[in-house]
Formats: C-alpha cells, structure tokens, sequence
C-alpha cells in the first residue's frame, strides 16, 4: 500500500519509446521502488489501451509513468484504474474544464471527446500487485487533432492559453497521491462512489456494440472486478473490457 510519507522522483526523459515500456525495462533490470515517475515530451511509440497507439505531437502533451507498489489482492486491481481515473479528473476540474467525465473503464472525456488515457500495467507476486506501473497520458498544448482516429481535444483547446506541463505533471501527482492517502485511511468507498458520480452516460442510454451487433442499453453498475454490468429491455448483462465497446 502507498505509505503517507512516500515521494515522487521524477526522471525527465527526452525521448522514448514509451514510458510505459521504459518503466517495465528499469523495473526488469533493476527494481524499482514505489514513486518513480517517467515524464517524457516525446514517445516514438506511445501504447494505448487494447493494443492501439497512443498519439501525440512532439512535445505538446503531458506523458508520463508512474511505478506504486501497492501489494494489494490481484482481485482489487482495478481500484487502482478507478483511483487513477478519479484523480485526473480532480486534476482537471481543478483547472476548471468543465464536463469532464469518466468512460469505462478510464478514459477521461470533456463532452464527447477524449482528454485523457490510462495505461495500468500490473506485475504479481502471488496473488498480490508487486508493482503497478500507471500510464497517462493528457492532450495540453495538441490544438490539431484531425489526424487522430477518435474525438479528441485538450487543455489549449479548452483554455485558449498554453500551459505549463511540468505544472499539470505536479497538480496531477497530488491529487494521485491524496486519493491513495483517502483509501489508505479507509475511505474506499467513498472514493469508488465518485468514481460512479463521474462516469460518462451512467444510468443513460447509450449505443453499444458486443459480439452480437449494436443496441442501446444503459449502464447499471461497474462491478468491483472492474466489469460493466448494462441494462437492455430490463436484462441484465455483464460483460468485460473485451466484451462490450461504445459506439457513441
Ligand atoms: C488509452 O487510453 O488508450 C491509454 C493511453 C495511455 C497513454 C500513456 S502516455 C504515457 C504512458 N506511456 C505509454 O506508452 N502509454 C501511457
């Protein structure tokens, strides 16, 4: 678990492959202890969720890892993707973006569009989580998206001003830090009932796509395990990351 005295360490990179992939090598051939943070401006080949790429111009966007050893049960992995979901969008409420919400499981949209993606990588001894390695990646100064193969938008857009990465990097360390301090405490329900509070179409119809095809259905509940359980014509249905994507 994240003890209440634990610092960050942050190692400025000038150009990776990913973050991500940097932190697992280091992690490999060394170790790593809870708190390092890779921050770079440039990723030849950022990794998104689902096997996709994550795209960002040179320099513009805020990129980053961060290595926590949690040792919590493999079965509550995904409070940490709920966690790290929550704490961005604190991070950006605080500089006032409005709209901003949750989509299953951690994407962080203004609108429609995407703001911000998380890449959680686990590694397990036993049935306990050795080290989370934790992914982010938020569009701030990236004004030009048409390239992109999804709705996307960023701070600049939103603010019309530039802004300081190194600035978000920290605002955004905090508010990690406090929500793993709030459930350090015991307050872990309170943190997962925000999580549901900030979750994109909750409760709303939505287009959604399965094996099956398309069809609307709202969205019930996010189990513990981190699946989604929907509602269509009164079923229940329960399904996973693999299982279900929104169309909308
Ligand atoms: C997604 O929404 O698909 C997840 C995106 C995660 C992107 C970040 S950028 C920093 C870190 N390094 C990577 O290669 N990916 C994550």
């Amino acid at each position: 678990m994240i003890s209440s005295n634990f610092s960050f360490q942050i190692n400025n990179l000038y150009r990776v492959d990913s973050t991500n992939s940097y932190a697992r090598q280091i992690l490999r051939q060394k170790g790593l202890n809870e708190g390092q943070v890779f921050w770079t401006d440039t990723q030849e080949r950022g990794q998104g969720q689902r096997g996709t790429i994550w795209e960002s111009q040179a320099g513009k966007n805020l990129l980053f890892s961060l290595v926590i050893t949690p040792d919590w049960p493999v079965q509550d992995q995904f409070q940490i993707s709920q966690c790290i979901a929550l704490a961005l969008k604190r991070t950006l409420d605080s500089l006032s973006v409005d709209q901003v919400s949750i989509k299953w499981p951690n994407d962080l949209l203004v609108g429609r569009k995407k703001i911000a993606g998380v890449l959680i990588e686990n590694s397990l001894e036993g049935d306990r989580i050795r080290h989370a390695i934790i992914g982010i990646g938020i569009n701030v100064n990236q004004t030009d998206f048409s390239n992109f193969n999804r709705a996307a938008c960023s701070l600049a857009q939103l603010s019309g001003k530039t802004h300081q990465l190194e600035a978000i990097l920290n605002l955004c360390l905090r508010e990690i830090k406090t929500i793993f301090e709030e459930v350090r405490v015991g307050r872990i329900s309170a943190v997962l009932n925000s999580y549901l509070d900030a979750l994109w179409a909750y409760k709303e119809p939505v287009l959604l796509r399965d094996a099956e095809g398309e069809f609307r259905a709202k969205i019930e509940q996010v189990l513990p395990d981190g699946r989604i359980m929907i509602r269509r014509q009164e079923q229940l249905k329960t399904y996973d990351l693999k299982g279900l994507e929104f169309i909308d």
